[in-house]
């Protein structure tokens, strides 16, 4: 039995609880062990680790730990299925791998008895997993073994995940830490929206996706299919969609299949888009039919919004996307069928005086209101083929059916007023992983954001968020690090309670959810060396990691800027110093953190001193041995500014150090130098920027400087 303790132990050990969620119970063994462990001046090896992400509704931390045992056999006691016993499979196959102890990979089933992991699942959930499914789970673990209670096989599932995340080891043997976890999401919505259209993401890519998601509890794959630069989804009554509408690039019927029955085996539901009216160049290519405009139509290989739009007037459009979507619901089992409906310029339907004359014959007084008429005619065709509609944000107009979900990505505010209004929906704006922003800059995003004056009601109409991936910028090879492990984040904002906000305890654990997320195939971390020994030529690259880990992509909206003033298209390949950088690079946080501590105070604290002393001499250091390699490598070659920057920033810290931690003043005017130079830095080389500026900047602005001498 974990026993819960009153919390004036919390103020008696003096002893920090790691997160809002973890109990009392948890800070009273951290006090025990604190004592003995201070006594004998050791940590003790089986203290609790939180590498859990998300992090648990409830999780009490109790005594001992469980040590993992060779032949450690999963028994289901009540419900079983070929779903469980797969995911099962898998979470021990994992295990194994993720310790070298033999655990058996295959469950048995009966009656618990003295088993020492038993897995008690009701019953299997939904038929079609659904927004509403029951996802809770509870995982207890004390010495004598594991129990995992589930609702569903879903939930089950989750379970899993959070118990591969709580093994640790103690140097010689890997065990479970003893706990007791009930856990449930946030909101049952937890998305992640991949492009496929602007660059093609194959198969296996996809699945290692899917795997990542499953790991982070995520559950929704928001498949976005078709846009301007391509339709990637096999139609067979429509077999021109692909053989015009891309360029030979797009999953067979059969693909599709797979991906959805390896999504649905890790709890994941997959919704397709299909985006119409507008960014619709795609389909028109080879069925001009479709357009409001005479064409010839080709897929653009530009970014942005085009002109190319459905033609709402016409039945024949409405025939055409009912033969279309009753095939596809062939194909995608989930309940909701993402419509896009975003950014139509409306250019096609104002220039053409037969759809005028309908819309004054209508009485559409805009471009708005006949994409309204034409939102209400596909809505019929879903609703025939039992399907919930969903749309970006642009298709919540007055007068939009309230069975119509929201997906926002202009903003919260859209996503507010359609819950006030009845409406379903998800929040993406502020989700925009290709935006670049740090993780930390998602995790502060909530769908319902603090302070909202939404009734219990339309709360509940929020039903969460989606991350989004969109790919002008990325392709295969540079995708993950683009989601991941950033993705985690939000997966986190969206699944654990909303008190679960500490940034820096949030970047601690994912850094280990990015090692694990690894481990399942991804290549987020490792990419980028595989990509600068591709540039260099050569394995020896330590120079150029040294300068790589200080920067990073420029935000989306300077990459698009260049792109469209170079004319650059999708045919261009992704093999630059900007695609091999991750966004928000583990060393950005990391160095703000030691800046910060340093700070706090410069003359005592010695060996943050040390440390940050040897990180600015290897910055000087970097200079020419990256410059050799740029010698020889001309796509290198565009940051050859970067190596002396680095340099001179390097001796810009230096100097800093060297007054703050001896507390001596700087001359009148040093601070003005240094700032010069650290701003000479900042404007973007090759689509990047150094990522550690402002923390360098602190430090420079926190040096005393005399006033003596000064002139005006
Ligand atoms: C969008 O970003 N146009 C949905």
């Amino acid at each position: 039995m974990l026993n819960r303790i009153p919390s004036f132990f919390r103020e008696k050990c003096g002893v920090r609880a790691p997160s809002r969620s973890v109990s009392v119970t948890f800070v009273m063994m951290v006090c025990l062990m604190a004592g003995s462990a201070m006594a004998q001046g050791t940590a003790s090896p089986y203290a609790f680790h939180n590498n859990l992400m998300p992090e648990p509704a409830h999780l009490e931390v109790g005594h001992g730990h469980f040590f993992l045992p060779a032949g450690l056999t999963a028994t289901t006691d009540k419900f079983h299925n070929a779903r469980l016993d797969n995911a099962i499979h898998r979470a021990m196959e994992q295990l194994k791998q993720q310790t070298g102890v033999e655990v058996s990979t295959t469950a048995s089933h009966g009656t618990s008895g003295d088993a020492a992991f038993v897995v008690s699942v009701d019953g299997p959930g939904e038929a079609v997993q659904g927004v509403h499914e029951n996802e809770s789970y509870q995982l207890e673990v004390t010495p004598q073994g594991i129990h995992l209670h589930a609702a569903t096989v879903v939930g089950a599932m989750w379970g899993l995940q959070t118990l591969l995340q709580l093994v640790q080891n103690d140097g010689t043997q890997y065990f479970l830490p003893a706990v007791r976890i009930q856990d449930q999401p946030l909101y049952p919505w937890r998305g992640l929206m991949i492009d496929c259209s602007r660059h093609f993401v194959p198969v296996n890519k996809i699945k290692q996706i899917i795997r990542g998601m499953a790991a982070v509890k995520l559950n929704v794959l928001h498949w976005h299919l078709s846009d301007d630069q391509g339709f990637r989804m096999q139609s067979k009554v429509f077999p021109l969609l692909t053989k015009d509408g891309s360029d030979g690039q797009f999953y067979t019927q059969a693909q599709a299949r797979e991906i959805v029955a390896y999504a649905r085996a890790r709890g994941i539901r997959v919704v397709p888009e299909f985006d119409m009216p507008g960014h619709g160049s795609s389909w028109m290519v080879g069925y001009p039919q479709l357009a409001s405009a005479k064409g010839p139509f080709h897929i653009q290989d530009r970014f942005g919004v085009f002109d190319p739009v459905m033609d709402p007037t016409r039945e024949s459009t409405y025939r055409f996307l009912n033969k279309f979507i009753g095939e596809m619901v062939t194909i995608f089992p989930d309940a909701y069928f993402h419509i896009g409906g975003d950014e139509n310029n409306g250019v096609e339907w104002s220039h053409n005086p037969r759809i005028q004359a309908f819309m004054k014959a209508h009485h559409l007084k805009d471009t708005g209101a006949l994409q309204a008429y034409f939102n209400r005619r596909v809505l019929q065709i879903l609703s025939k083929y039992h399907k919930h509609m969903i749309g970006w944000d642009e298709v919540l107009v007055p007068g939009l059916p309230k069975s119509v979900a929201i997906q926002s990505w202009r903003g919260y505010k859209s996503l507010a007023k359609a819950a006030r209004e009845g409406h379903d929906g998800i929040l993406s704006s502020g989700y925009y992983l290709d935006h670049m922003a740090p993780a930390s800059a998602y995790y502060k995003v909530n769908p319902i954001p603090e302070g909202s004056t939404l009734t219990p009601t339309q709360r509940k109409r929020i039903l969460g968020g989606e991350a989004c991936m969109w790919s002008e910028y990325v392709d295969g090879k540079t995708i993950d690090s683009r989601i991941w492990p950033r993705a985690a984040a939000v997966a986190e904002r969206l699944w654990s309670p909303q008190s679960v906000d500490n940034v820096n305890d949030m970047y601690r654990r994912l850094g280990v959810e990015s090692v694990r997320l690894e481990a399942l195939g991804l290549t987020q971390i490792s990419q980028e060396d595989a990509s600068l020994r591709e540039m260099a030529g050569t394995q020896q690259i330590e120079p150029l990691r040294v300068l790589a880990e200080t920067m990073e992509p420029v935000s989306w909206g300077e990459r698009a800027n260049y792109s469209s003033e170079h004319k650059i298209t999708t045919h261009a390949p992704l093999d630059h110093w900007v695609d091999a950088l991750r966004p928000d690079p583990p060393f950005r946080h990391r160095f703000e953190v030691m800046v910060n501590e340093y700070l706090n105070a410069p003359r005592v604290e010695k060996a943050k001193s040390l440390e940050l002393t040897k990180m600015f001499v290897r910055w000087e250091d970097a200079e020419p041995g990256v410059l050799r390699l740029m010698d020889h490598s001309p796509l290198l070659a565009q940051a050859k500014a970067r190596p002396g920057q680095l340099a001179q920033l390097g001796r810009v810290g230096l100097a800093a150090l060297s007054y703050l931690s001896s507390g001596e003043t700087a001359p009148a005017g040093w601070k003005a130098e240094q700032l010069k130079v650290i701003e000479s830095t900042e404007a973007p080389v090759a689509l990047t920027q150094f990522d550690m500026l402002e923390p360098l900047r602190k430090m420079v602005e926190a040096v005393p400087e005399s006033d003596a001498g000064q002139t005006k």
